[in-house]
């Protein structure tokens, strides 16, 4: 198990470019298998679910290989329609693969990517869109046994809830299907959209990516392309996290600014100024941050989900209290327990968390148990006083990329052990 160690208290200082976006790259890498060919992926971060990605790739016959920041996948040779539990364990959002597999095959076989730290991870939204879609779906024994006898084809789709993994599975299996298919009440993540201009570069028709409704007409067969992952607005946010909490001015590039426009206004009611320019944006916190009062997650363009546990580290700290509710899955509170083991004082009634923010917190042994908790207690180590030892930080690694040398180029004291 691979531990931090932090000693805290550090201000921070410099400019550092934020890395691509995982869950950008995660649904791209599947939809590649819908083209015939070598696809090119720039800006594609490093990380422990990305590499999952490529090996499910590399065992259903693909070629793909890393250069650096780029991705190269060549599906000339895909062979395989079933994908091992070994393989779809590895990451929960393996799942991203069906649209895609019976896009191309007329039987697949997959297990069940099965819950993750977050709670249950229900996928039944993907599997009544598939089905309506004509995919034959039998799930016994923790395996999905898709067939289909006729053809795979368009359907209005209505989702009941604005599910990223739904939303970006039927685009994928849409893209190819006869006819067109239309997803109401879709996600409307910025990764949706840069899934749409991805598979548009291959030649599919998709409009409304982004909005509430989304179009695919189905087009015979698309093209490889090469194409640029947007950067991560989650470890932009975290980053920004770390700044605020150690009273820092900070510059990051590489960001797109309107993907956090629900995030910036409370960097600002802490007392942070931000300057935007460009790609790029400048924060320059207080010695003290001011409690934001309330966060409550929601679907995009509301506050994101996998932002509460880092900024939840900064209202730790702030003067005054922060109520959080987290709307979008049951059991995202894993690092509270921990951020109180450094002194902060949170209390959580179901989906509700309350942060009473102290002055100072005190360095200790935590362990992380998810993945955006692991980021929260980085964040907390940070501005705590003395040396503090994170576990778990391969919880970590599945969506930062080499976090303790991004933060120790700004001034962290911070070693991997
Ligand atoms: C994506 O997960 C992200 N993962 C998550 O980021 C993110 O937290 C989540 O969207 C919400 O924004 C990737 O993109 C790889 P959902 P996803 O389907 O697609 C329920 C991270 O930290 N639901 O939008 O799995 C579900 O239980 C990860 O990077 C169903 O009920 O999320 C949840 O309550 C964590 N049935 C809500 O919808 C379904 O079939 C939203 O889930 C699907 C989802």
């Amino acid at each position: 198990m691979s531990v931090f160690v932090v000693d805290g208290g550090k201000r921070l200082s410099g400019e550092v470019k934020v890395q691509g976006s995982k869950n950008s790259t995660l649904p791209i890498l599947a939809a590649t298998l819908l083209c015939g060919g070598e696809s090119v992926l720039f800006n594609c971060p490093r990380l422990s679910d990305v590499e999952a990605s490529l090996d499910i790739l590399r065992y259903i016959g693909c070629k793909a290989k890393r250069e650096d920041g780029t991705v190269i996948v060549d599906t000339g040779s895909l062979s395989r329609s079933e994908i091992p539990s070994q393989l779809m364990h590895r990451m929960r959002s393996s799942i991203i693969f069906l649209g895609a597999m019976v896009a191309r095959f007329d039987r697949v076989r997959m297990t069940f990517p099965g819950g993750c730290e977050l709670g249950p991870r229900p996928i039944d939204l993907h599997l009544s869109a598939l089905r309506q879609m004509g995919v034959d779906i039998n799930e016994e024994h923790g395996v999905l046994d898709c067939s289909i006898d006729d053809c795979l084809h368009g359907a209005d789709i209505s989702l009941p809830i604005p599910s990223v993994g739904a939303t970006e599975n039927i685009m994928i299996a849409a893209a190819t299907a006869r006819g067109t298919t239309t997803v109401s009440n879709a996600a409307r993540e910025p990764e949706i959209v840069d899934l749409a201009d991805f598979l548009n570069a291959c030649g599919a028709r998709i409009s409304g990516a982004g909005g509430s409704t989304v179009v695919i007409e189905g087009t015979s067969d698309l093209h490889p392309a090469s194409h640029s992952i947007i950067p991560d607005r989650i470890v932009a946010a975290t980053l920004m996290s770390a700044a605020a909490v150690t009273g820092s001015d900070v510059r990051f590039t590489g960001v797109v600014p309107s993907h956090l426009e629900s995030v910036l206004p409370v960097f600002r009611d802490s007392g942070c100024y931000i300057d935007i320019s460009g790609d790029g944006l400048r924060l320059s916190a207080p010695y003290r941050l001011t409690a934001p009062k309330l966060i409550r997650t929601m679907p995009y363009p509301g506050f994101p989900t996998d932002a509460q546990a880092p900024i939840m580290s900064m209202a730790a700290v702030a003067d005054g209290m922060t109520v959080f509710v987290e709307n979008m899955f049951l059991s995202r509170y894993s690092h509270v327990s921990e951020l109180c083991r450094l002194g902060a004082n949170i209390r959580v009634e179901g989906k509700v968390a309350v942060v009473d923010g102290v002055r100072r917190l005190l360095s200790a042994e935590v362990t992380a148990h998810d993945l955006r908790g692991a980021a929260a207690l980085v964040v907390a180590a940070l501005c705590a006083d003395g040396e503090s030892r994170i576990r778990g930080i391969e919880y970590l690694e599945r969506g930062y990329e080499d976090m303790e040398l991004v933060l120790s180029s700004l001034g962290a004291d911070i070693k991997k052990i």
